[in-house]
């Protein structure tokens, strides 16, 4: 049964009379909220930044730090220093527009300044998730061709440097660094670089952004952002986020992850929010602590961690002063009734469920904070999108329908490309226009969309998106391993999990040890959140007469459902 529909609070919203601005709603309206529109001079790290910087922002603190061993705070004039400084140390060492430098460390201040001193040249930014290994490492360098890496003596090792013959630099951030004609100590030019940095200014359509992301074939693809998206980053951090020049803001999110750029960094910088950057793992204690500490006002996180705080009950939230909270939202999983009913009870606030990916650049479909919210609805399009549910053919369903969630091309932060692959780029989109989200969900009467799962067999675990074929295509490269086939399964607090099925090569027994041992193997060379949490050993498993592993079939089995047509299958 469905919950009650939850009344916004009546406040001064930005969005306030929703059904007003959607009918004259359009994106070049927002235009001239940006220096650009005056001085032709476009650059999303100085309109984020600098802009700040100049004016009477100032001595506002962009950005408060801290992780279990520093505690720091940046004035917007700070972050335009420090941004300029990581600018010139990269173009030191020949970044120039266009170019790939890819980040590849845990949360720091310096990743920040490095990531938006890229920018500022005009390169290319690829951010990678610290818990990347090897191979994953290399496929995202050698596919964008990067010419720049910057990381740290801890992580470098995964990097296989003589294998890239694009890679020319490699800036190490930490202590006791030994330089080469390859490696740059960067706290030592650090120390040099100096505080002006002459921008790079830029066409809307030159690229800034690169992430890699998984579909259910074939490796990660590089989903390319250009400056142009800055519209809509800002825009939805001002209705969605609702950010107002006095609020603290948190964004739980790793900027090796889309969110983690887009509403880490962008959303609240375009706007001169005061950002909030917790270094570390996740630690539901702390997490209060960091509200509670700096004052959050708006928090953006997780389903798997509101769960994770929601099983380890209230008594612990007593402990905190959480009442500087005046806005929550969720990203990245569906987020269960469930949830929002515990954000009402602890938070007397309503948990804003957001829908957006990595492709799209920015939210989509969300809750934003003057409607009226339906547990377990991704809320309505925002104005200025046009949203879906449409057949294979491509023709609009009525309400109620499930269909595939598709979106109207051309918001001003859709991706760009795909890196190196037109081809990838063009099977998004239909002939008549549409996006083709590859969710699958339905409309009810009154447009709210209802999240129904994946059409393909792309696995979301803790809201962290795994393609299945890359951790099967690492499986088989064990020696014990003749086949596998990864589907996600149910789990109450990840969301799914991965499951592998493996068939093993003769001469190979199964047992515990060796599942411990292909766990390993995968975290080793590819990721922890790529790794299999389970493995079932199988004498054969389904396959097409051409050889595909049949991932539905799996499914079925693992979860008790029919197995549809077998009419594919080998015998
Ligand atoms: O399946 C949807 C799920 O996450 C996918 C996008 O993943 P990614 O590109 O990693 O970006 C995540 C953060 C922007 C979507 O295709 N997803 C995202 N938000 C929601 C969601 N599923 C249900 N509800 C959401 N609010």
């Amino acid at each position: 049964m469905q919950m009650q529909p939850i009344p916004a609070v009546k406040g001064d919203y930005h969005l306030e009379d929703y059904e007003k601005v959607v009918e004259s709603f359009d994106w070049s309206q927002v235009e001239e909220q940006f220096s650009w529109y005056k001085t032709g001079k476009m650059n999303i790290a100085f309109e984020a930044i600098d802009r700040h910087a100049l004016g009477v922002k100032k001595n506002q603190v962009a950005l408060y730090y801290k992780d279990d061993t520093r505690r720091e705070k940046y004035t917007f004039k700070e972050m335009m220093e420090q941004t300029n400084k990581a600018g010139n140390i990269l173009k030191q060492q020949g970044v120039e527009k266009g170019d790939r430098v890819f980040i590849f460390m845990p949360r720091s201040p310096e990743l920040y300044f490095c990531l938006l001193g890229a920018i500022k040249l005009g390169a290319i930014v690829g951010p990678l998730f610290e818990a990347f290994m090897e191979a994953a490492v290399f496929d995202r360098l050698n596919d964008s061709k990067a010419k720049v890496l910057i990381t740290t003596p801890e992580l470098v090792g995964r990097v296989a440097i003589d294998n890239l013959p694009n890679l020319e630099k490699v800036i190490l951030v930490g202590n006791d660094i030994e330089e080469d004609h390859v490696t740059v100590d960067y706290y030592k030019s650090f120390e040099q670089a100096s505080k002006k940095l002459l921008i790079e200014w830029v066409e809307p359509e030159d690229g800034m952004l690169l992430h890699y992301t998984s579909g259910s074939t074939g490796k990660p693809k590089g989903v390319l952002h250009v400056h142009n998206a800055m519209i809509q980053q800002y825009q939805t951090a001002k209705w969605v986020l609702d950010l107002k020049e006095d609020d603290v803001y948190w964004c739980t999110a790793d900027p090796g992850w889309v969110t983690g750029t887009v509403y880490g960094i962008f959303g609240p910088w375009l706007h001169g929010a005061s950002n909030v950057v917790r270094g570390g793992r996740f630690n539901p204690e702390d997490w209060y602590k960091t509200i509670e500490d700096y004052g959050v006002t708006v928090w953006y996180s997780a389903p798997t961690a509101f769960r994770m705080l929601m099983g380890i009950g209230e008594d612990l939230i007593q402990r905190f002063d959480l009442t500087s909270l005046r806005h929550i939202l969720s990203v990245g999983e569906p987020l269960n009734p469930e949830v929002v009913k515990w954000g009402v009870k602890v938070f007397h606030l309503r948990i804003h469920d957001t829908w957006w990916m990595t492709e799209t650049g920015s939210m989509m479909i969300c809750n934003y904070p003057t409607l009226a919210i339906k547990p377990g609805s991704m809320g309505k399009p925002i104005p200025g999108i046009e949203a879906a549910i449409i057949d294979d053919q491509g023709n609009v369903l009525p309400p109620n329908r499930m269909g595939n969630l598709a979106l109207k091309k051309g918001w001003p932060s859709m991706m760009r490309s795909i890196w190196n692959n037109p081809q990838k780029y063009q099977e998004y989109f239909t002939d008549n226009g549409w996006y083709i989200s590859g969710d699958s969900a339905y409309m009810d009467e009154e447009g709210y969309f209802w999240f129904q799962g994946r059409i393909d067999d792309v696995i979301n675990t803790s809201g962290e998106r795994v393609g299945p074929f890359e951790v099967e295509s690492k499986l088989v490269e064990h020696p014990a391993i003749a086949e596998a086939g990864v589907i996600g399964i149910p789990d109450p607090v990840r969301g799914t999990i991965i499951k592998a099925f493996i068939s093993l090569r003769e001469g190979f027994d199964a047992s515990d040890e060796l599942k411990e041992e292909i766990r390993l193997f995968v975290k080793k060379e590819l990721s922890a959140h790529a790794t299999p949490r389970q493995i079932e050993f199988r004498d054969k498993l389904p396959k097409t007469r051409s050889g595909k592993i049949m991932r539905r079939v799996l499914k079925a089995w693992e979860l008790d459902l029919p197995t549809g047509d077998l009419s594919t299958m080998e015998d």
